[in-house]
């Protein structure tokens, strides 16, 4: 008997070696490799439902029917999926994430790994790890990255097979932390989509894709050896590096605020005292501050109330995607 519906979860991922700018932007093959830890706290469920009276996909996220980008987008991921993959049959996808939409941490990787896992289930397509990744990474890039466990490293490729993420080290090999500093007021932003695009615009472009090799392996090599001063060194480097080339893009976007700035330099003051924080950002304002079992408390207790932050969201390394149940 065949599966009329499947669910899924996983959690969204921290890119410490940033993906910004794509070789072929319908298969999102990325320009650079990249790697991130998946966060245990936060995740989204999904429930795909085949629809067999449906004229078209229809999406509800935390119980709103969508209708605008988010569905359009939806949708478009099915149709290319259905193509790839040879498949029929109209999807009703109900999606529930545990962390607040508003919050600004993006919930791309985490909802497309969560959709991916469930078609695979539910259409028997019964694709590996590698395989499950890449259909995740047709939705949205760094949804590769949430398929595997752990600490993942997205791999470019040079086709729709070939490009996806494996796990590097699991999370009981190095227990890191993210606090992610929200940023209270998040302006009308441009999203990644559009983002890549824009990338080569850039003149800082070539340089950042230059070296992106060599700042893969420092940080593979501080994940492995679990050194976090080369980490963050490298991670801090990245981030910058990647939002230099957002700066410098026509037309420009700037995700940095200026509390975004004032935590930044906190967090270098505070390593500077020895306590083991550095910091990331993604396409948006908010600070992702990585960092160790023993500094984790001190650094809550530190932001906590400081000055532009709405927010705290703490969460450790995590899982991968994972099939909940078939029907
Ligand atoms: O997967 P997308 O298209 O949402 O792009 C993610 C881009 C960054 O979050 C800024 C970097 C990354 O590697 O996750």
């Amino acid at each position: 008997m065949t599966a009329n519906s499947a669910v899924a979860q996983a959690h969204p991922n921290i890119a410490f070696i940033k993906y910004w700018g794509n070789k072929d932007e319908i298969l999102r093959l990325p320009e650079n490799g990249s790697i991130s830890m998946n966060l245990q706290a936060l995740h989204t469920r999904t429930t795909a439902t085949i629809d067999h009276d449906a004229s078209a996909d229809t999406l509800s996220i935390n119980g709103e029917v969508q209708e605008g980008l988010a569905l359009s987008r939806a949708r478009q991921y099915l149709e290319k999926v259905r193509e790839i993959y040879s498949i029929s049959g109209k999807l009703r996808i109900t999606s529930e994430n545990n962390f607040p939409m508003a919050a600004g941490i993006a919930s791309s990787a985490s909802a497309f790994a969560a959709l991916a896992a469930a078609v695979n289930a539910l259409f028997e397509l019964e694709l590996n790890s590698d395989y499950l990744s890449a259909l995740a990474r047709l939705g949205s890039g760094s949804a590769s990255r949430s398929v595997p466990p752990g600490y993942c490293e997205w791999f470019p490729g040079k086709t729709h097979a070939d490009s996806y993420a494996r796990s590097i080290a699991d999370s009981d090999h190095w227990q890191l932390w993210d606090c992610v500093a929200v940023v209270a007021k998040e302006e009308k932003k441009i999203g990644s989509t559009q983002g890549h695009k824009l990338a080569s615009t850039s003149p800082l472009q070539d340089a950042r894709l230059k070296n992106a090799d060599e700042r893969l392996s420092i940080c593979r090599e501080a994940i492995f050896k679990k050194d976090f001063e080369q980490l963050a060194a490298v991670i801090e480097l990245d981030s910058d590096m990647m939002h230099a080339v957002m700066m410098t893009s026509r037309p420009p976007i700037m995700y940095w605020q200026g509390a975004s700035v004032s935590i930044m330099h906190e967090i270098r003051r505070l390593r500077s005292r020895g306590i083991e924080a550095a910091y990331t950002l993604d396409a948006g304002p908010n600070v992702h501050i990585i960092s160790t079992p023993d500094a984790i408390r001190k650094i809550e207790d530190h932001f906590r109330g400081f000055n532009g932050i709405s927010s705290l969201i703490t969460s450790p390394v995590g899982d991968g995607a994972r099939l909940i149940s078939v029907n």
